[in-house]
């Protein structure tokens, strides 16, 4: 008789073709519907599974591992960053945690300048003016935006998606400036002529930038690094944009910087306490404010979805593993 085939336990379906590509070798089995799990049912469901197949918005702590049960190979995580799931916990109990890096580079870098092109021309201001009957016409200082042209963009965090964001800014003509934990980039990593600016450090960067755009996964050190003094120390009348994750801006003190007019405006994809918003934010009219699409163009799913099922797949089959987090828990 054949031996029965691994469980893949899906916290949420991923679209095509991960149900097709897991399916080959596992039996699927979870939320096999576009809805979100409790985390209860999480517990519940989960043992039993040889591959975790979980999303950003899934806590993924020791208990869920314990009650998956100890033949729990792989957290396979359709999402670039990782901040759900306890990585330690994960590589004490030898479970490999995967993940989808590089192939929504472009779609995160492209919803970033979204952005920061609605944040700085007032577009969603415009449009809701619009639709509102509120447009009688042009008129000379009708909602007046900031040019970007000859404007300093400060890029926080200087990885793969910062560099895409980066690249794009000689469109617009804007300057570079950034901060990278490893230090400056070497010359053959910037477009050539480029001249992308090292700051060495988030002060520095903050004072000097027009447009300050986050691109730091969520660790200990990042919560809150933009808090009330950073915040305090960005250019009078600039810009904030976050497309990488929501606790790394304190919502309370950003709202407090938007509504003195010391930002002219921010836009933002990711919240602090995701999906609430803090008390205020969506009332005041100088922020854009999107439900974390980053990552959300067709392709890019796609694209993330396969890497999900390869990562997943890899492990029970021995083959080198695409995108591995913890390769010492081996
Ligand atoms: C990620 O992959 O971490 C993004 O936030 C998804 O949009």
């Amino acid at each position: 008789m054949a031996a029965r085939q691994p469980l893949a336990f899906f916290t949420r379906i991923l679209p095509e073709p991960a149900p097709s590509l897991l399916a080959e070798v596992f039996r699927l089995g979870g939320n096999l519907e576009d809805r979100s799990l409790t985390p209860a049912e999480i517990m519940e469901g989960v043992a039993g599974a040889t591959a975790l197949i979980s999303t950003l918005t899934d806590p993924i702590g020791e208990e869920v591992m314990e009650a998956a049960g100890p033949q729990l190979r792989v957290i396979s995580n359709f999402a670039v960053g990782y901040d759900n799931v306890d990585v330690r916990a994960a590589t004490a109990r030898k479970i490999l945690v995967t993940t989808t890096p590089g192939v929504l580079t472009e779609a995160t870098a492209e919803l970033t300048w979204a952005l920061i092109l609605a944040a700085a021309r007032r577009v969603v201001e415009g449009d809701a003016l619009v639709r509102a009957g509120g447009f009688k016409g042009w008129a000379p200082s009708l909602l007046l935006g900031k040019e970007l042209n000859g404007c300093v963009l400060g890029i926080v965090g200087m990885g793969r998606i910062g560099s895409a964001v980066a690249r794009k800014a000689a469109g617009f003509g804007m300057r570079v400036l950034y901060t990278r934990r490893s230090g400056p980039l070497p010359e053959e990593a910037q477009p050539v002529g480029a001249g992308w600016s090292f700051a060495p450090d988030l002060h520095s960067l903050l004072a000097a930038s027009d447009v300050v755009s986050l691109h730091v996964p969520l660790v200990a050190a990042t919560r809150h690094l933009l808090g009330a003094k950073e915040l305090a120390e960005m250019k009078p009348g600039s810009i904030l944009v976050n497309a990488a994750r929501g606790p790394v801006v304190d919502e309370r003190a950003l709202i407090e910087a938007l509504r003195s007019g010391h930002l002219f405006a921010a836009g933002l994809d990711v919240y602090e306490h995701e999906p609430q918003l803090a008390p205020g934010l969506a009332s005041l009219p100088n922020v854009v404010l999107l439900p974390h699409l980053g990552s959300g163009t067709i392709e890019t799913r796609r694209n993330m979805a396969e890497l999900t099922a390869r990562n997943a797949i890899a492990v029970v089959a021995g083959l080198p593993i695409p995108h591995v987090v913890n390769p010492e828990a081996l």
